[in-house]
């Protein structure tokens, strides 16, 4: 693996409009974007002050991948620095590989939710009522069970804090039956391919949020970022068990090591040291190199 360079904490293109995600700069030029994932890392709901060198690339890259695997309607114009007009040209170092010109869409405010495996609030929520997002699961599951099916589980987008988990019928009600019926479809599809895919390399994809906009025309695409380890909760398959919490494929030395600082989580969070960010890196280049096949070229 070669050596990376420093971290992008933040991207600059001078003359753009610019807002900032947790992890992407989105530069507004009108009807299309530009989504620039920088290096950012979040954990436990905080962007935390080090940022992992190349992760943006890793994220981009991976969605490059599965949305032309998936080949489904998506917002994709192109990768190269070049198309994206002269500002953006003129720093094509900077953003080859994790910018993307995308067709700008009016987000559909609901996450997209499929889950193959029993996680996270998925968890929770079983636990505490046999259901997840009210869709009633057999009885005597365990933590990370695999589901007899996938489910659909969406959930509102929150500015600010966690998003929360809907029904379906809550989410037709929001923005229409047709068009519910339609994501629930597109997303479980979707989930199942990818996931069968992921299973065959070593990964297991237990669930994934999609987002999905609309054209000005009407058509509905996939946009934003697609079944990569930040939109997704990806298990190691060797480290897999019904019953614990697995690691997670990327995120796990992280939470790791914030779990023995001390830290209170309600604050801003302590920077990483050398030798956590290192092997982050190398646990997303892992995820990319094995979803693709292909070395990954920093
Ligand atoms: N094609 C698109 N059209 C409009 N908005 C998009 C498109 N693709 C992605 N987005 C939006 O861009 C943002 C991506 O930035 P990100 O850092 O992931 O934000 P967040 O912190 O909200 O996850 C998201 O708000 C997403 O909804
Ligand atoms: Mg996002």
């Amino acid at each position: 693996m070669r050596e990376p360079q420093p971290a992008v904490l933040k991207s600059l293109i001078p003359g753009v409009p610019v807002r900032r995600g947790k992890v992407r700069d989105i530069y507004d030029l009108g009807d299309r974007l530009v989504l620039v994932a920088t290096d950012r890392i979040s954990a436990f709901d905080w962007v935390l002050p080090t940022g992992i060198p190349d992760k943006g690339r890793v994220l981009t890259q991976l969605t490059q991948f599965w949305l032309n695997f998936l080949k489904v309607p998506n917002h994709l114009i192109s990768m190269d620095p070049e198309a994206m007009g002269v500002p953006f040209a003129d720093h094509a170092d900077q953003l080859r590989g994790r910018a993307m010109l995308v067709r700008k869409a009016e987000v559909v405010p609901i996450e997209c939710v499929a889950r193959g495996y029993l996680a996270g609030s998925g968890w929770k929520e079983y636990r505490q009522s046999g259901t997840v997002c009210g869709v009633a699961l057999p009885k005597g599951l365990r933590e990370s069970e695999q589901l007899p099916e996938p489910i659909f589980t969406p959930a509102t987008k929150e500015t600010t804090g966690h998003d929360v988990n809907i029904s379906f019928e809550e989410m037709a009600r929001r923005i229409g039956t047709e068009t519910a019926e339609k994501l629930r479809q597109l997303t479980l599809d979707i989930y199942r391919r990818a996931a069968d895919y992921a299973r065959q390399r070593g990964i297991i994809i237990a669930d994934t949020k999609l987002e999905f906009g609309r054209l000005p025309d009407g058509q509905l695409i996939l946009i934003d970022e697609v079944l990569t380890p930040d939109s997704s909760r990806f298990w190691p398959a060797d480290q897999y068990r019904i019953g614990i919490s697995p690691p997670s494929f990327d995120k796990q030395f992280v939470r790791d090591y914030l779990e023995t600082t001390g830290w209170d989580k309600n604050s801003p969070p302590p920077p990483l040291p050398e030798e956590i960010v290192r092997k982050t890196r190398a646990k997303y280049i892992e995820a990319y190199e094995r979803l693709t096949g292909k070395r990954f070229e920093a």
